[in-house]
């Protein structure tokens, strides 16, 4: 998630984006990525900037004349470390018009954006698939060595830096199952071994330094995490350290704290950057509050497609930040915000749980 996502309004739409949306959505891209490589805006850039940053660029479409384009032009205009096509997303929106995971059943298409899209491009091409389109049929098997004969070609020696290389990054759900089951690692296993020696990584409720190793254990190239991430930032100390951390609602706070520095650095500390840092803090408290502290488990690890029961914290601040209550989170956005402007309402833009 920590990407540089430059995709055209109109492919967000599902539509055939107008070469001025492109533009636009490129030049956002490559604004952004002047900052990331300058640690300073570019003369031209305005005070509130919309994308996140990072160093890959992630591409969501259905029509490869598309994607191409927009491949040719990060290409030529901006530094990342790889392009990523994202083909995990499950959105109707997306679906419907053949795109995220619908591609993993438009064969052709899907060969089409890729070949294209590795003919531009002078880094990595990655591809993030999910095991499939409906629940029990899982297609990512046989879709990995057509990535390979789609003349995908990789380093023996696991560079991941080579421009020829395209990596295989498999979330272990299909696009009916959202959260609602287990990400399936042993089918993640099977298609590790399938892929080698081609990179491939795998991804779904990495929750834990334990979760980690037996996630690793299968043979992938690597792992992903994103609700772990969000809801326990400190995970990556965590399989660092190989130890479960029990975290003070203290230390939480510094780390909410730094989230409202950056902010203000990245959107500027007026009120439109206040109110938009107050937005993605917000988004992020919906995850932080699943967390429930190591100390006051009867087991650990937490897992995360389990529902937080409601608890009482060690403190008022371990209490308040468990609070599922959109009330409180602006309570917590105020303590380093400020009071929120008159009739603000706030409503969690991602559910992404998978509690019964
Ligand atoms: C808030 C949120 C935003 C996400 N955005 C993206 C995205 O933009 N592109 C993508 O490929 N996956 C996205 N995902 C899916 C995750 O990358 C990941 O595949 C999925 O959450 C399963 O991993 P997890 O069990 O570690 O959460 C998002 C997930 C969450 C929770």
């Amino acid at each position: 998630m920590d990407s540089l996502f430059a995709i055209p309004d109109g492919v967000r739409r599902g539509l055939p984006a107008s070469k001025a949306t492109i533009a636009r959505s490129i030049r956002m891209a490559i604004l952004e990525a002047y900052r990331v490589k300058h640690r300073r805006p570019p003369p031209e850039m305005k005070a509130h900037s919309t994308r996140a940053v990072g160093a890959s660029s992630a591409l969501e479409g259905a029509f490869p004349d598309t994607l191409i384009k927009c491949a040719e032009l990060l290409n030529r205009t901006i530094e990342v470390d790889f392009v990523d096509i994202n083909v995990g997303c499950p959105i109707d929106l997306f679906y419907k018009k053949g795109g995220g995971c619908g591609l993993m059943t438009r064969m052709n298409k899907f060969e089409q954006i890729v070949r294209g899209m590795k003919s531009v491009l002078d880094v990595p091409l990655t591809v993030k698939i999910r095991t499939g389109v409906q629940e029990k049929v899982n297609l990512a098997h046989k879709l990995i060595p057509e990535l390979r004969d789609w003349g995908c070609r990789w380093s023996l020696s696991g560079n991941h830096q080579m421009s020829s290389l395209t990596d295989s990054l498999l979330h272990g759900r299909s696009r009916e199952q959202r959260y609602t089951k287990l990400a399936d690692w042993e089918y993640i296993k099977r298609c590790a071994e399938i892929a080698d020696p081609l990179p491939f990584f795998g991804n779904g409720d990495i929750f834990s330094f334990e979760d980690a190793n037996l996630a690793l254990e299968t043979g992938v190239s690597g792992i992903m995490m994103a609700r772990g991430a969000l809801v326990k930032p400190w995970l990556f100390t965590e399989i660092k350290e190989q130890r479960h951390w029990d975290i003070s609602s203290s230390e939480r706070l510094d780390i909410l704290r730094d989230f409202t520095n950056f902010g203000f650095e990245h959107w500027g500390s007026d009120m439109q950057g206040v109110e938009r840092t107050r937005r993605f803090l917000l988004e992020w408290l919906s995850f932080l509050c699943r967390y429930i502290p190591v100390g006051l488990l009867e087991r650990v690890p937490q897992k995360l497609n389990e529902r937080p029961p409601y608890y009482m914290g060690r403190d008022y601040m371990e209490t308040l930040m468990a609070s599922q209550n959109v009330n409180d989170w602006i309570k917590i956005s105020e303590m380093f915000l400020g009071p929120v402007p008159p009739n603000f309402t706030f409503l969690p833009k991602h559910k992404a749980n998978s509690y019964k």
